[in-house]
């Protein structure tokens, strides 16, 4: 029996030490084929890479480059075209390229895996996915504040009533409550884009774990893959997930703004509220209830979020009682890491879909305006201005209130005589006009605020922040 018999013992490229076959419940056990064969085209173009840099440093030949490369060019086409031979006792997607370049071009194929080990080979194929899931969200993140913007320019006349605690406060434009969102989406994109910089690091060179005695070129193979710089420890290198937590994290705060989003398009499209309808397109029936709309794309959004939030801490789990370096547990980090980057980038194109098919019930909204105290705090600010402590005419304003609630009146059905017997300032027409809701909401000229030249400035840096990051 030769060596090289012995080393396909079991089938396994690593199979040299073992005497027995490896239990079949075992091997689909420790398997992260079915998952991780997601990595093959990043597998490929960070083998190519380290295939290079070994033919420009001399530790292969370029003969023996060339031999590779045309290899793995192939498997990628294999892969793409679907026609790849994956085998699930080859345990994951490294070690089945390495196989099948082997079967392809013969043993100089195993000279690819020279000064280098799956560990950092999985951490760079890991950092090449991550960096570009974390452009193509951010690119959805913007379209979907596209819309926003559109739906908010759209409705720029539009008062609603502005709400804390859920109860009706103050009228605010509603395109400032829908840019209150674009904001949000904002920070989710520079977190985003900040995460990227963390990512940018390059692993590979690190070896299994203490870096390697071949004359490698760590930053000739970061060039070629668009690294911007090389992780400075080995041992860092290989078991460093922050990367993906940052993905996981930032996708968290993102589900959690677009699932706050969701409880106000399926409060509003209560009959309670009837201030929005969405699109036929985006909502589903009953199987009972005949008259039924539901908002079940919302609600699943809503719903979403906790599964986003459990991959985040799910990953969190599994890092924290582990040493250095490299464990096993560590192959835990793809599921978590593919099923929020799935759901994340599916929420976001439909949402942007969904509020495009919203239609805003401007008479409804208009006669939700008409039945409230929502305008209180402006007879308040009136007395205010005339000279009294607001919290007097705070106080004065709320036994106003409670007058009109006895008398099951509206502040806008009392006579200038009633008002005026609370305070003679509010018997005047400029009192009474503070309690029309334009009134209120243009008063509000505050930088950030809701009046209508104020929103206006908003949406205009809006649109130069949507150009710029
Ligand atoms: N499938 C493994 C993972 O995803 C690859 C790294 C394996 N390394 C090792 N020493 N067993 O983490």
């Amino acid at each position: 029996m030769n060596g090289m018999e012995k080393h396909n013992d079991r089938g396994k490229p690593w199979g040299g030490r073992f005497k027995e076959e490896l239990d079949k419940k075992a091997e689909a056990f420790t398997a992260s084929l079915p998952f991780d064969c997601r990595l093959a085209e990043e597998d490929i173009q960070g083998s190519m890479a380290h295939c290079r840099m070994l033919v420009k440093t001399g530790i292969l030949t370029a003969q023996e480059g060339d031999l590779i490369l045309n290899g793995l060019q192939e498997i990628g086409g294999e892969i793409s075209r679907g026609e790849f031979p994956y085998d699930l006792s080859l345990e994951d997607i490294h070690m089945n390229i390495e196989k099948r370049l082997i079967d392809k071009i013969g043993p100089v194929g195993g000279k690819l895996h020279t000064a280098r080990s799956r560990n950092d080979q999985v951490a760079l194929d890991l950092h090449l996915y991550v960096k570009k899931e974390l452009r193509e969200t951010e690119k959805l993140i913007c379209q979907l504040q596209e819309v926003i913007l559109e739906l908010a320019e759209k409705n720029l006349e539009v008062i609603i009533p502005g709400y804390t605690h859920l109860q009706r406060a103050q009228p605010v434009l509603l395109a400032h409550h829908l840019l209150a969102y674009f904001w949000m989406l904002q920070r989710d994109r520079e977190r985003f884009l900040d995460a990227f910089k963390r990512a940018d690091l390059m692993p590979l060179g690190a070896g299994a774990l203490s870096g390697t005695s071949f004359p490698v070129d760590r930053e000739e193979v970061a060039r070629e893959l668009g690294f911007g710089a090389l992780y400075e420890n080995s041992m860092d290198a290989v078991s460093d997930r922050d990367f993906i937590l940052e993905y996981l994290s930032c996708s968290s705060f993102l589900m959690m703004h677009l699932s706050r989003l969701s409880e106000e398009l399926v409060l509003w499209t209560s009959h309670e509220f009837s201030f929005l309808e969405l699109g036929d397109a985006f909502t589903t029936g009953s199987s009972m209830m005949p008259q039924k709309k539901n908002p079940d794309v919302p609600e699943l959004v809503r719903a979403k979020t906790g599964r986003v939030y459990g991959n985040l801490m799910a990953l969190l789990t599994v890092l924290k009682g582990l040493p250095l370096t490299y464990n096993k547990d560590l192959q835990e980090d793809k599921e978590p890491l593919f099923d929020s980057v799935d759901t994340v980038k599916n929420v976001l194109s439909i949402y942007a879909q969904l509020l495009k098919s919203v239609q805003v019930r401007r008479e409804k909204i208009a006669a939700a305006m008409q039945d409230d105290f929502s305008t209180a705090t402006e007879l308040a600010d009136y007395l205010a201005l005339r000279g009294l402590p607001f919290r007097e005419a705070h106080h004065l304003v709320g036994k106003l209130v409670r007058h009109c609630l006895d008398e099951g009146k509206l502040l806008k059905d009392l006579s200038s005589d009633e008002l005026a017997a609370f305070h003679p300032f509010l018997g005047s027409d400029e009192a009474l006009a503070r309690l029309s809701p334009e009134n209120a909401v243009w008063a509000k000229k505050s930088r950030g605020g809701t009046a209508p030249a104020a929103v206006r400035r908003q949406l205009q840096a809006a649109r130069e922040a949507l150009k710029k990051l």
